[in-house]
């Protein structure tokens, strides 16, 4: 094939590629109810592989990924349950049992901890654009996600449920997964209201 011709097929394959990025990106949800039926394990894992290649400075890798078995899974349920009952009463509490006892897939990402502030923000950063990439590659197969950092997520039990010292690594999400039962609707503000051009 002659060069110019490859050139100009590349960049139509470029152009659909980047079409399909930002699809992804613009329709991608937080979803909040998921179908029984648990996602493959090997796309997890393949999430979870490709979620070690967003920046990170210094290379520091600070991430961990953790799997949740169903008894781990069962654990954080029940202590979720028991906080938002001492806090909201019974019927909340069996009310937040019963909807997280339906979530097919659990996952926490947690970030190794860092003395110097401006490591630990920077791979706190990282961390976080690793948790989107589970995300996205997640969406671009059908599969929701949700990520939560509720109180539960800052409970020493729940680093004791997940076998990990809560003085070595912080939980930056607990990233639910599923095919969506629903996907909601949400709005962004208008880009003139958040673009500066200095
Ligand atoms: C760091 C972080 C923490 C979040 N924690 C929660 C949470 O605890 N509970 C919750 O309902 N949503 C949580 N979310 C999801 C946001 O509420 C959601 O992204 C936002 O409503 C926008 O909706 P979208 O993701 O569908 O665009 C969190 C998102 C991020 C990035």
């Amino acid at each position: 094939m002659r060069p110019y011709i490859e050139n100009m097929i590349e960049s139509i394959a470029a152009q659909d590629d980047a079409a399909a990025i930002a699809k992804i990106i613009r329709q991608r949800r937080s979803i909040n109810f998921f179908k029984e039926k648990v996602p493959p394990r090997e796309l997890i894992l393949q999430a979870i592989d490709l979620a070690r290649w967003v920046p990170n400075h210094n290379l520091t890798e600070p991430w961990r990924f953790y799997l949740l078995s169903e008894q781990c899974k069962k654990k954080i349920v029940d202590l979720n349950a028991e906080l938002v009952t001492a806090s909201k009463g019974a019927d909340a509490g069996e009310a937040k049992r019963k909807r997280w006892s339906s979530i097919p897939g659990w996952i926490v990402v947690t970030c190794v901890r860092s003395e110097e502030e401006l490591r630990a923000r920077e791979d706190y950063a990282a961390c976080c654009c690793a948790v989107y990439t589970i995300c996205m590659y997640l969406w671009a197969h059908g599969i929701g996600t949700k990520w939560t950092t509720g109180d539960v997520t800052r409970d020493a039990r729940f680093y004791d449920a997940i076998w990990t010292d809560p003085d070595l690594e912080t939980v930056v999400a607990l990233l639910w997964y599923g095919y969506p039962a629903e996907v909601p609707v949400t709005v962004r503000k208008p880009v003139s209201e958040v673009l500066v051009e200095v």
